[in-house]
């Protein structure tokens, strides 16, 4: 029987009913006053999400790699430097992005699992200053959290735009724009909000829009500019034909992100990767990535020895119809990935132990039946309904 698949990724996340149908909804027409007040709500909705009140916060339809490119052509010239601490998958998109676009890229190579050391930044921006440094602060490839507020802080001292990929993380971690001192960040639709995939949003700085002003690499799609012409209007609009249907559905996604508040969204996520990361060690597993506690998003979890992880995501895919993630780059093969971010309870994070448990059973590892949901339900059990505002 076709079923919709259970998926437990990082992203694309669930989708909530209450998004379905606003998405699915007649289309409010583009230019106007139905589309104005539904780009004026999710605009102050995400300043509050981004802990915002001076910044701009742009809508584009694109998916988040599209936001980031948008960063890259809006504030630099070709050759300026920039600095990318790389630690994961997403790290190197930065380097990929930014050579594309005829930018000098430095790094401070990590091995992946780890987290940027502030301070080792800080020394590399003694010795090389740069123009920006491009920060991704959930790597989803790792799990890891990195320091994005020390990073900030030491770039903000060395004179470096701060650029931050905040894609995976936004909502399901702490994040301040304006006390950290950030000059552009970069998020997606379809990840802790949990809309469907289609649009990225942009918060700028002053600083960013100064650099903006002098920056020459070509741009069209994303000018930003035009972007603020058209937000800035009495009824705003997108410059282009919008993604209309994700807009409906991503003002309904936030409506109900922020039924219990931004807090109580946080401490969900909180408590649903600790039971996550509880339950795989219940079942004698090992976790991957320095700062587990911080880890909010997504747990990237060791094979067990003589288990390829593929075959992991492969099996408990056609056994369960429950998706989760691969590793990816050098982890591929030896560790996979639970997304634990988005429109998740306490249940669906139980379900999802229980068909883990199930298929390494059958893939030969020694499980005690029960024993991942045993954890996860201590961990639930130790704050009931800490996590049921999804
Ligand atoms: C940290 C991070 N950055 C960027 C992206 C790319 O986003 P998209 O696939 O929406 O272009 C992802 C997607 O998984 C991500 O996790």
């Amino acid at each position: 029987m076709d079923r919709p698949e259970i998926i437990l990724a990082p992203g694309p996340t669930p989708i909530p009913p209450e998004v379905l149908l606003a998405q699915g909804s007649p289309l409010v027409y583009h230019r106007g006053p139905g589309f104005g007040a539904l780009m004026r709500e999710v605009s102050a909705r995400l300043k509050e999400l981004y802990r915002t009140g001076n910044a701009d916060v742009l809508l584009m339809t694109s998916s988040g790699t599209g936001g980031l490119e948008s960063a890259i052509q809006n504030v630099f010239s070709p050759g300026d430097e920039v600095l990318v601490p790389l630690a994961g998958f997403f790290s190197e998109r930065w380097t990929r992005l930014a050579r594309a676009h005829g930018l000098a890229v430095r790094t401070i190579d990590y091995d992946w699992g780890r987290k940027v050391v502030p301070d080792e930044v800080a020394r590399e921006l003694a010795v090389h200053p740069v123009k920006g440094i491009l920060l991704t602060h959930s790597e989803t490839s790792t799990g890891v959290i990195q320091p994005i507020e020390e990073l900030a802080r030491v770039a903000n001292e060395a004179g470096a735009l701060v650029v931050v990929d905040v894609v995976s993380s936004l909502g399901a971690v702490p994040f301040a724009f304006d006390e950290w001192g950030i000059d552009v960040a970069v998020g997606g639709s379809q990840k802790a909000l949990s809309a469907s995939p289609g649009i990225a949003f942009v918060a700028i700085s002053d600083k960013a829009w100064v650099a903006h002003q002098a920056a020459t690499l070509p741009r069209f799609y994303f000018d930003w500019s035009i972007y603020k012409d058209y937000a800035d209007k009495p009824e705003p609009e997108n410059p282009w034909t919008p993604a209309i249907s994700v807009m409906q559905g991503l003002h309904a996604a936030l409506e109900l992100y922020f039924q219990d508040g931004v807090d109580a969204a946080l401490e969900r996520h909180r408590l649903l990767s600790r039971a996550v990361k509880e339950g795989a060690q219940a079942l004698g597993l090992d976790l991957f990535g320095e700062g587990l506690d911080e880890n909010w998003t997504v747990t990237a979890i060791r094979a067990p020895e003589g288990i390829d992880a593929d075959t992991i995501s492969d099996r408990i895919r056609s056994d369960f119809g429950c998706v989760i993630a691969p590793g990816q780059g050098p982890l591929r093969g030896t560790v996979f990935r639970i997304g634990h971010f988005g429109y998740f309870s306490e249940l669906d994070i139980v379900r999802g132990l229980a068909a883990l448990e199930m298929t390494l059973e059958r893939l030969g590892h020694p499980v005690k039946r029960g024993a991942a949901v045993a954890a996860a339900e201590g961990v639930f059990q130790e704050t009931p309904g800490g996590s049921n505002d999804a």
